[in-house]
Parts: C-alpha cells; sequence; structure tokens
C-alpha cells in the first residue's frame, strides 16, 4: 500500500507538473511572453509588412519583424482577399534578437500582371496586403512611381507619410495600372547606422499611409549618403552596412549597385559610394548592363544628383554622363538635394526627386554649384513622381503632397 501510494503521488506530481508546462507553452503561444513585473508582452509587427521585387515577375518577397518571436507565424496568398491558394509557415527568422525577430518569404508561382492578395500571421495579430506582380516581358505599357530622401531629420516621418498618402490617393485613381512599384532615390533614414532610425523614422508603423505603401508597392531603391551615417552623425562609408543588408536586401550584383526587369523597363542602379569611375567594376557593369539589356525602356537611379540645382555631383558628371549618352539614356532618377528639379543635358532627363519626406530645401544652392542653363522646373515642395509608359514614350507627373501637379513633361526612346 505504501509503495502504491507513492507511486500514486508521483504520478499525481508529474501530472501537476504537466499541466504547469501546458499551460504556460498555450500561454506564451496564446497570448505573448510575460516580460518583468509580469508584463504581459503581445506579438506586434514592428517593422512591415514590406515589400521587395525579386527581378521575377512570378515572385515577390515579403519582410516583417514582430517584437517576439511568434509561436503562430505563417503567411497565405492567392488572388482573391480569402488568401486561400497557398498558407505556409514561416519560422526560420532572418534576424534574431532579444526584442526583435526578423522574417521573409518569398511567394514564387504568381501569375504577372494579376492582382495577388496575401496575409502574414504572427499570433493573434494578421497584417493584409495586395500587389501586382510584374507585367509579362513584353508588356508594351507600365505606370510606376519615383521618389526620395524620405529620411526625417526631425526623427519621425510625418512628410513621408503625406507623400504616401498623396502616392496612394493618385494609385487608387486607377488602380489596376497604377499598382505597380516605387522607385526611391536613397537616404530612406537619417543616420542610417543607427537601428532606432529605421524603427523610428522609416519603418514605423504608427504613421499608416507608410505602413499602407509599403504593404501594396516594392520600393527599390538606391543607397544615400545617410544610409552611412552613424550615431554620431558622422559619415561612415565602410561597406558593407549591416543595416542596408537587413532591411533593404536588394538583389545586388556587388556591393550596393544591382538591375532589374520590369515589364518593358530596365533599372540600372547606382552605388554612389563603391567606386564607379571609369574602369572601375562598377562603371564596367553598368556599361554592360545598359548593353545588353534588351527592354525598350533602361533608365538609371543613383543617390547624389549630376545635374540639378545645388550641389552638382562633378564625379557622376564626368563618369556616368558620357556612358549614359552613349547607352541612349533618355532618363535619370536622383536624390540627395531635398527639393524637385528636372535638369536636360544631352537628351537626357535628370530628374531628382528629393522632396520624399526630409526637410526641405529653402532654395537654389549657392551660385557655381550648379548650372541654371539646365534647369527646365524646380520646386521646393514634398513631392512624387509618376510616370506613365507607352510603347516608346514616357509621360511623366510629378505631384506634390496636397496633389497638385508641379510639372510633367515626356521622354522618348528609341525601341531596337
Ligand atoms: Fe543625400
Amino acid at each position: 500500500m505504501v509503495k502504491s501510494f507513492k507511486m500514486t503521488d508521483q504520478k499525481r506530481f508529474h501530472s501537476i507538473v504537466v499541466l504547469i508546462l501546458t499551460t504556460a507553452i498555450a500561454g506564451l503561444l496564446i497570448s505573448g511572453c510575460k516580460k518583468n513585473n509580469d508584463e504581459t508582452v503581445t506579438t506586434q509587427f514592428l517593422k512591415g509588412p514590406y515589400l521587395i521585387f525579386p527581378d521575377n515577375n512570378t515572385q515577390m518577397k515579403v519582410l516583417w519583424y514582430t517584437n517576439i518571436y511568434p509561436g503562430n507565424s505563417r503567411i497565405a496568398w492567392g488572388k482573391t482577399e480569402s488568401c486561400s491558394d497557398s498558407n505556409i509557415a514561416v519560422t526560420e527568422e532572418s534576424y534574431s534578437s532579444d526584442d526583435m525577430h526578423g522574417f521573409n518569404y518569398t511567394l514564387t508561382g504568381l501569375t504577372p500582371g494579376i492582382k495577388t492578395y496575401y496575409k502574414v500571421i504572427a499570433d493573434q495579430n494578421t497584417a493584409a496586403g495586395s500587389f501586382y506582380p510584374a507585367p509579362p516581358g513584353n508588356a508594351t505599357r507600365l505606370t510606376f512611381y519615383g521618389m526620395g530622401d524620405s529620411q526625417p531629420k526631425t526623427g519621425v516621418p510625418a512628410m513621408f507619410d503625406a507623400v504616401s498618402a498623396a502616392m496612394l490617393s493618385d494609385m487608387n485613381k486607377d488602380e489596376p495600372n497604377r499598382h505597380t512599384l516605387v522607385l526611391h532615390g536613397g537616404d530612406f533614414v537619417y543616420r542610417g547606422r543607427v537601428e532606432g532610425d529605421w524603427g523610428a523614422g522609416y519603418f514605423n508603423n504608427s504613421y499608416t499611409n507608410i505602413a499602407s505603401l509599403f504593404a501594396a508597392m516594392p520600393i527599390m531603391g538606391a543607397v544615400g549618403n545617410h544610409e552611412f551615417y552613424n550615431a554620431n552623425g558622422k559619415i561612415d562609408m565602410t561597406h558593407p552596412n549591416s543595416f542596408i543588408d537587413q532591411y533593404l536586401p536588394y538583389p545586388y550584383y556587388s556591393d550596393y549597385y544591382y538591375s532589374f526587369d520590369y515589364g518593358p523597363l530596365h533599372v540600372a542602379v547606382v552605388d554612389n559610394y563603391s567606386s564607379y569611375e571609369v574602369g572601375s567594376d562598377q562603371y564596367n557593369w553598368l556599361s554592360d548592363d545598359l548593353t545588353n539589356s534588351t527592354k525598350p525602356w533602361k533608365i538609371v537611379m543613383y543617390h547624389e544628383s549630376a545635374f540639378g540645382n545645388a550641389y552638382d555631383n562633378i564625379k557622376v558628371q564626368t563618369n556616368l554622363h558620357p556612358l549614359m549618352v552613349s547607352k541612349n539614356i533618355k532618363m535619370v532618377i536622383q536624390g540627395h538635394i531635398h527639393s524637385y528639379c528636372r535638369c536636360l543635358k544631352d537628351g537626357i532627363q535628370y530628374v531628382t526627386l528629393g522632396g520624399g519626406g526630409a526637410p526641405l530645401d529653402a532654395g537654389r544652392g549657392p551660385e557655381g554649384t550648379y548650372n541654371p542653363a539646365l534647369i527646365q522646373k524646380d520646386a521646393f515642395v514634398f513631392h512624387f513622381g509618376r510616370f506613365d509608359l507607352v510603347d516608346n514614350k514616357i509621360d511623366a507627373t510629378i505631384i506634390d503632397k496636397d496633389g497638385n501637379i508641379i510639372d510633367s513633361f515626356s521622354c522618348s526612346t528609341t525601341i531596337k
């Protein structure tokens, strides 16, 4: 009896332990984690979801960060809002720390140009979005957007949010044709080597227009000088820059330069902070890239404005302008200067889209730092650009944050 009684107690003890552990694990999975002082922390999306186009019109990369490791971490997608075509667990972390966990998943098997809905599930939270995979390679029409310099020196992206709202409003006026992608001329954040500037200044989910934009359109960008600023406000150009790698994992060819095709458009993205002088690896890559592309439209994007209304970058003028002229480039997207400016030089429209959220410049730069004779239009307002491509022509419309058109122009290329 005694022996039997002891066994019963042991079983009861084990049952209680199992019950406690099960309850604790279930609590973690369902309600989140308990931190110090019994403070319950529920799963939250810290960053995203946001999109990156992986240079493949049947794919889209979805990225997001949560505050705790979710017990239930999934992504579902499909051609209807129910997202019932596919549903998969995403448990492998791209980043992990005590208070942040990164995930991404590349959706595959998508139908080019057909709207795709998705839901990211992190425990009790669901973030839904939709996008259009890039159009077929033989498409002859495309609308795309451009912007730059979203970085908020103030710490929070209020003006980037306003520009995002205006862009979304414009997109929704012709959603099936305008729900595509955004090109970003660089300076995403004020201090790119500071985590808080990414969290509060770019991926700030309390700014709902930014969050909506991120969930709807891939933002494909060039790195800016501010991506290399450290906590002391000094520029540290050391490559690689782990935050760029972490938050902007574009399909880099080397350093931070790359190119991609999107329907009839080829975009070559230059890294101003890796050598691009004549004969450098990047220069040779760009030359070959523009030569080898068979797309009817080829544009180049980089951060530091070569022809604008302040502090022209002479190195870009000297090294890249002759190359781009020789490759029949007709439009270039630039940033860095915090205003809108369009210059025309040797048949190339140099479009500076620097009014994406950073404090605006009060006016043109000092005399001698730019060539006023080249300026077709400039404006010191927050803005973005919409580019409507049909066959060999692009009609561009530059729109301020209040929806007013501040410039429009057309340019044409020669289709081989
Ligand atoms: Fe800049």
